[in-house]
């Protein structure tokens, strides 16, 4: 009886020996990074997105300008102001001499991915502690309040 346990004993040890070398190696690989954020990471100044070149041009677009304050009236004002001050969201009072037009687009646009993945639309998040909520804005729509920021930047 004794010796008929250890033999069992002795038997599955030698099984999970066997075995232990099979293991997949694979187990601990990260996932790949999806293929378009990767993309646009090569230039984080930009963030991640649809909007990899934006054209700026002087002297500012009044029709642009009109259009971007009426969509900042109806869906960015509750949660920004125009000066430095925080409320919800920070203040936007010079915003485009901080960042690229382009990593605003796409923080406009494409804020859940850059709340997840740009370094710098996360320390706002660590600042603010609520996550901007998507806004549905076109990329077009975007463009007209990147315009109204420039104005409100003092651009001429
Ligand atoms: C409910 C509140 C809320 C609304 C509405 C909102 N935002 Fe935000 N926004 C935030 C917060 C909070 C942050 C900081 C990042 C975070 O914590 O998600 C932010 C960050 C930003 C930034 C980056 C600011 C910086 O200093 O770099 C931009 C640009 C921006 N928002 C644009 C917009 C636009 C454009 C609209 C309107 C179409 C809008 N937001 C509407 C809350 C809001």
């Amino acid at each position: 009886m004794t010796t008929a346990k250890y033999l069992i004993g002795a038997s599955v040890a030698a099984l999970m020996l066997a075995c232990a070398p099979d293991k997949p190696a694979s187990i601990t690989e990260k996932p790949d990074l999806n293929k378009s954020a990767v993309e646009a990471i090569t230039d984080p100044t930009k963030g991640i997105g649809a909007v990899k070149k934006v054209t700026l041009n002087t002297p500012l677009e009044q029709d642009r300008i009109k259009r971007g304050l009426a969509i900042y009236e109806m869906k960015c004002l509750s949660c920004h102001k125009l000066d430095e001050t925080r409320i919800v969201g920070p203040g936007w009072k010079n915003i485009t001499k901080n960042r690229k037009p382009e990593w605003i687009m796409n923080m406009i646009t494409n804020v859940d991915v850059m709340l997840d993945q740009d370094p710098e639309a996360q320390k706002l998040l660590e600042l603010c502690l609520m996550r901007m909520p998507n806004q549905n804005v076109s990329i077009g729509d975007a463009r007209d309040i990147l315009e109204f920021m420039r104005q409100n930047d003092g651009e001429k």
